[in-house]
């Protein structure tokens, strides 16, 4: 990847696509053309950041050299979207904007960005330790060459779906609120450990150990989540007491409810 790439907005997440890709000489420093939001945040960049990347901050005169790359990573939060403004000049053709922006749609992306091909991606947190999951929805007229250099942004720290931008809502809920969701599980059992007497450090770390092994024994096994379930429940044993209290507190309804709503979220930022 030998192209120039801008990337608005350079937080956790932007830093987990590109930091990678640095590291492996997919992409140069003096190639890289970022801008942030705050002085604090720029001069990090510059003071801490392993690379000499290029840096500016929004609104600088300096900054407008980003519209300049062909290719832009799109990395700000939702609620900072309408702060973005495409310059009014554009020197070349064939402009892409990868956007990671929780559900904003490729038709306001396209608005906002007229002399732009467009992509929606959803990625989520694990990426930041090369285990992410990444939905990739295509606007139109994406070229051969500008399919390969998204994907190549991503291929190395997370596995890729391709989807119609319809799934992309439903992704995100699963994936990328998924991790949040997660981590409460890991809490609230974790504190039932701390009632029955374990100190929180070890409770937490056999919840999270008793995840792991579980998850990689339906991977590896190919086990349905019933047949593990039923594996390890007796008749009138303590795993179906467990389970009954769940069921009472309508903890599945919970679950379920929680990513339609992450769902119905994720579309109002349409
Ligand atoms: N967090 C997650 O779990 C997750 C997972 C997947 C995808 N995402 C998506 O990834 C995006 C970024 O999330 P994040 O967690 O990386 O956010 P973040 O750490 O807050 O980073 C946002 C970046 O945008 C910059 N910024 C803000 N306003 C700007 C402006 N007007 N012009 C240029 N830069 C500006 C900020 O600069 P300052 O630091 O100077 O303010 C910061 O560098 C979000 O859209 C989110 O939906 C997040």
């Amino acid at each position: 990847m030998t192209d120039k790439i801008a990337i608005i907005g350079f937080g956790n997440i932007a830093n987990a696509i590109i930091t990678p890709l640095l590291d492996k000489k997919y992409i140069q420093p003096e190639n890289v053309f970022c801008v942030v939001n705050s002085k604090e945040s720029l001069e990090n960049i510059k003071k801490n950041y392993k690379y000499k990347i290029n840096v500016y901050k929004s609104g600088s005169i300096e900054s407008k050299i980003i519209w300049d790359c062909q290719y832009k990573l799109l990395s700000i939060k939702p609620q900072q979207f309408n702060e973005i403004t495409e310059a009014h000049y554009i020197k070349n053709k064939d402009n892409l904007i990868v956007s990671i922006l929780a559900g904003v749609s490729i038709n306001r992306l396209t608005k906002k960005f007229p002399n732009h091909k467009c992509v929606r991606v959803v990625t989520n947190i694990p990426i930041t330790i090369g285990q992410g999951l990444t939905g990739i929805a295509w606007g139109e007229g994406i070229t051969k060459n500008q399919k390969q250099f998204t994907k190549k942004l991503f291929e190395n720290t997370s596995r890729i779906y391709e989807f119609s931008e319809d799934y992309l809502d439903i992704f995100l809920a699963l994936t990328s609120s998924g991790p949040a969701i997660i981590s409460l599980i890991i809490e609230a059992l974790s504190d039932g450990g701390l009632s029955g007497g374990l100190p929180k450090t070890l409770s937490e770390e056999l919840v999270l150990e008793m995840i792991i092994g579980t998850t990689s024994l339906i991977k590896e096994n190919k086990l349905s989540t019933s047949e593990l379930k039923n594996l390890v429940t007796s008749p009138g044993g303590t795993t179906i007491a467990a389970l009954r209290v769940l069921e009472k507190k309508s903890v599945r309804s919970a679950l379920i409810e929680s990513i339609i709503s992450a769902c119905n979220r994720s579309k109002e930022f349409r």
